[in-house]
């Protein structure tokens, strides 16, 4: 077994542990008591750390969950801790909003917000908003519900922050770290931390004949977390190969340990669905989207993945290999019924491929759940179309939570191709797309519900893509004469 060598907050570590500890288990053993355990599923963020690794000399941060992250990853890595942004005599930026503007009740979450909110300093690309400042703790709750004075808290650390604020230039600065270190808001030894983490090597692949294949864990560890640690790990993301995002022959061919983040920030996915910020925002938290990735979740088969389901939409292909033997499938044909797939054990989904689009081409998702972030949809949707003359060229729309798999609505799919955008079409659609789906009831809505959504999705893809020529009301009337 390999030493894991990293950086835990300004101390250095070398530990022979198994690589399928969880990093809360061990920080919180390393007396950091600090970071707390709550849910250990991924939903409450009292758990957040922050990871840093090096990139292009600098080391970018991102907060997770420490509850769902392996230790064998953070080789290489620097891992900060609630206590690694404490100041000796004095309290922090952010704690110091927080303690005014009583953020904190029972204290229990607070360590976890403290993280994301610092998160918050260092990540902002643009001027602070409080919009920003939500989004940082999506991934964060609270129990006592002190969500107004937190906010209140966020207000306070966004005035700072902007241009007219006693830190204005920070979020100017080339090297937002460096400019964070000096003033103050960062203890000194983060300044340290890209000539440390270059010193450290990099950790090999290893593991062809693992137990589990960990690449996100953010599903793994809450199905499995009890034996991941006893049993041997092979840690996909030490293979790079598997990793970036490129454009060759006209189609996008994603490294399947693509985070959702990296997914969502990647400028050529922005350019084929441009309001890809607004849909991200409603799949898991940022904590999740900074750790799960495409082929994990396409691999966990769950009918409901959301990322699933626009990867069907987008009419995506997989490249599967195993001992060097390497073949396609296309996702529609990947899913054989409930959690069966066609994959052989030890056979890794290592890229996903689909078409780049052209000013044709238009894509949307929706999705329906009790609560807007990290939450399970009752159903969600993506479609991709292709349209010329206001004819339908090629339609691709999917729907999670209708069967007992990610289903692509292929009758619906050739029912469309050919036809004019207009009310009339949409409305003889949805009586084909319910052929083709079978909800089951459940905790997150009846089997009629769902049906009832599958029809709303639809009308909403095409109202959202094609407001001028389809609304809900103009689709109704379909209905009722
Ligand atoms: Fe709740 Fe980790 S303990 S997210
Ligand atoms: Fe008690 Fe947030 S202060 S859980």
């Amino acid at each position: 077994m390999e030493t894991i060598r990293f950086w835990l907050n300004d101390e250095y570590v070398e530990t022979d542990e198994s690589p399928g500890r969880l990093v809360l288990d061990f920080v919180r053993r390393e007396r950091l008591t600090g970071t707390k355990e709550g849910c250990k599923e991924g939903d409450c963020g009292a758990c957040t750390i922050l990871i840093g690794h090096l990139e292009g000399g600098r080391v970018r941060y991102e907060p997770v969950t420490s509850c769902l992250v392996p230790l064998g990853e953070m080789h290489g890595k620097h891992v900060v801790t609630i206590e690694g942004l404490n100041f000796p005599k004095r309290l922090s930026l952010v704690q110091e909003a927080m303690v005014y503007r009583g953020g904190t009740q029972c204290g229990y979450c607070t360590p976890g917000f403290i993280v994301s909110m610092t998160w918050f300093l260092m990540a902002e690309d643009d001027e602070p908003t409080l919009d920003g400042f939500k989004r940082s703790i999506s991934g964060n709750l609270c129990r006592c519900t002190g969500y107004n004075s937190i906010n209140r808290a966020g207000e306070d650390i966004v005035r700072a922050m902007r241009d007219d604020g006693p830190y204005g230039s920070v979020w100017e600065a080339d090297d937002r770290i460096a400019a964070l270190v000096g003033e103050q808001l960062l203890p000194a030894y983060f300044a340290e931390m890209p000539d440390r983490l270059a010193a450290l090597t990099q950790p090999a692949p290893n593991g062809a004949d693992a137990d589990f294949f960990v690449a996100g864990g953010t599903d793994l560890y809450v199905q499995r977390g009890e034996e991941i640690p006893h049993a041997r790990i092979s840690i996909l993301n030490h293979h790079p190969q598997m990793r970036g995002i490129r454009e060759e022959d006209g189609n996008l061919h994603l490294g399947a340990l693509t985070t959702f983040t990296e997914f969502a920030e990647d400028p050529l996915v922005r350019a084929l669905i441009p309001r890809m910020d607004d849909f991200v925002w409603l799949i898991a938290s940022l904590h999740i989207r900074n750790r799960a990735t495409l082929g994990g979740n396409i691999v966990n088969a769950s009918p409901i993945g959301d990322m699933t389901a626009l990867l069907l939409a987008l009419g995506s292909t997989l490249v599967l290999e195993k001992d060097g033997a390497r073949r396609e499938v296309a996702l529609k044909d990947f899913f054989l019924g409930y959690k069966t797939l066609d994959k052989q054990p030890g056979e890794l989904v290592t890229e996903i491929v689909f078409p780049n689009g052209d000013p044709q081409t238009h894509v949307n998702f929706e999705k329906v759940s009790k609560r807007k972030a990290l939450d399970i949809a009752t159903v969600c949707s993506g479609a991709r179309l292709e349209v010329k003359d206001g004819k339908i060229v090629s339609a691709y729309i999917s729907m999670g939570g209708v069967a007992p798999i990610p289903l692509l609505l292929r009758r619906t799919a050739g029912f469309l191709a050919g036809r004019t955008i207009a009310p009339e079409t949409v409305y003889a659609a949805l009586t084909v797309a319910q052929s083709e789906v079978s909800p089951i009831s459940d905790v997150r809505g009846s089997a009629d519900y769902k049906r009832l959504l599958v029809n709303q999705l639809i009308i909403a893809h095409f109202k959202e893509l094609f407001g001028d020529e389809v609304s809900f009301e103009q689709v109704h009337r379909q209905v009722h004469g």
